[in-house]
């Protein structure tokens, strides 16, 4: 026990052998099944990523068919998830609102059998299916709307904007949309993932794993932080304030939300793509204060943080993205877990075909050999 080093947050400890997703954090790529996850980006769709990250091959033209079909088929909710939504308090966050949601499904659907391949496609069908519909029902019920019907014509990104706006998005809306969940589909052993199969290695059902990996993402750290991005680029409020502001918090020790990477020690790519994605954008909209603003303390980061190996990571532009889709602050992080459950899963399967239930070792550093005082006794 006494030779046992131990490593604050499992840095650099490998906890699984994966053929999933690759990163090289100074060469600033990011590979799902070994394809550069900027071509994916730009020349694929997130259910043709998904079928590659779940089986690890390109589909064909046939499978990709078939598996497109079986998600639109599987969009709608169940009654009684929908009434356990509406019970939810409005002004609760919509990732604990998800987590809810996908744990009760697992009560609907069969997944206690998970040594069943073909029961295991169709868990991983329906989460991947449904949870947008769940994230756009708590969203419209919290409005005082009923949730609008999923709609088996449209793709998974245009679908779940119009039960979000209940109006189909334009092609350029929907192809960045597709782009931004195609750029979250997968990332390594981060924590949500390491969670899900934390929770995978105990043979648990699918939408618990899935809802373990929800919890986890929720955290300010990981997921939450896009969120966090826009209430501090909000707090700062103005493009000349940046290089002060960014001065003041790095000499005061403040974490820059959207800066920094376990891993990266360069610019994220998935960072640069989304902000080639916004720029598009904004080629059409005119490009918002708060994006010129989060560009002000990219710069102003540089020649401070960089060094330190501190750049952008996803998070800093996908929020400023969404925000100006018009979609809700809180919904950011739900957006991340309707892309990342693609790569939960194929973690989830990728466990089960070599399983051995986590347990790690922990450092005793409480006190021993106590005596046990009578309650009289003691002081
Ligand atoms: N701003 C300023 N300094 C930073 C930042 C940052 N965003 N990130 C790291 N640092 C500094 C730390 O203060 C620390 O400095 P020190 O050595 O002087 O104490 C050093 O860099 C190492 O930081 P750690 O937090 O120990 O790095 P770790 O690898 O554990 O954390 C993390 C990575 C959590 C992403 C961190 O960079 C962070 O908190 N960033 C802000 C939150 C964020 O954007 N999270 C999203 C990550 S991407 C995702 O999950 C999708």
């Amino acid at each position: 026990m006494a030779d046992l080093e131990y490593r604050p947050g499992l840095a650099d400890v490998p906890v699984a052998e994966s053929g999933i997703s690759f990163i090289d954090g100074k060469r600033a790529r990011l590979e799902y099944r070994g394809i550069a996850v900027e071509t994916l980006a730009q020349e694929s769709t997130f259910e043709e990523t998904a079928w590659l990250l779940l089986k690890g091959e390109l589909p064909n033209q046939r499978d990709l068919a078939v598996f497109d079909h079986n998600l639109r088929h599987h969009r709608r909710l169940k009654f009684r998830i929908i009434d356990l939504i509406k019970c939810l308090p409005e002004s609760g966050h919509p990732m604990d609102a998800l987590q809810a949601g996908v744990a009760a499904s697992g009560m609907f659907y069969p997944g206690r059998e998970v040594s069943n391949p073909e029961k295991n496609w169709e868990s991983v069908v329906r989460l991947i299916a449904k949870l947008p519909t769940i994230i756009a029902a708590f969203h419209r019920l919290r409005q005082g709307n009923l949730p609008i019907e999923p709609r088996d014509d449209l793709s998974h990104a245009a679908n779940f904007y119009y039960m979000l706006f209940e109006e189909e998005p334009s092609p350029s809306i929907s192809r960045l949309l597709d782009a931004c969940l195609i750029l979250h589909a997968e990332h390594t052993m981060n924590a949500s993932t390491f969670s899900g199969r934390v929770t995978a290695s105990t043979l648990a059902n699918p939408y618990t794993v899935v809802s373990s990996a929800i919890g986890t993402l929720t955290g300010p750290l990981h997921g939450g932080a896009n969120e966090e991005v826009l209430d501090m680029l909000e707090e700062i409020g103005s493009v000349v304030k940046a290089k002060s502001w960014l001065e003041e918090a790095v000499e005061s020790k403040k974490k820059i939300m959207g800066f920094g990477h376990r891993v990266y020690k360069v610019k994220d790519p998935r960072a640069t793509v989304l902000q080639d994605l916004a720029e598009n954008m904004f080629v059409e909209t005119g490009k918002p204060e708060i994006y010129k603003l989060a560009v002000e303390i990219e710069k102003a980061a540089l020649p401070i943080l960089g060094p330190r190996g501190i750049y952008p990571n996803v998070d800093f532009y996908s929020g400023i993205i969404y925000q100006s889709l018009g979609i809700s602050r809180d919904l950011f992080t739900p957006i991340f877990a309707i892309a990342r459950v693609a790569g939960w899963l194929a973690h989830w399967l990728e466990q089960l075909k070599n399983n051995r239930i986590f347990r790690p070792e922990q450092i005793y550093i409480g006190k021993m050999d106590r005596p046990y005082l009578p309650l009289q006794n003691r002081p």
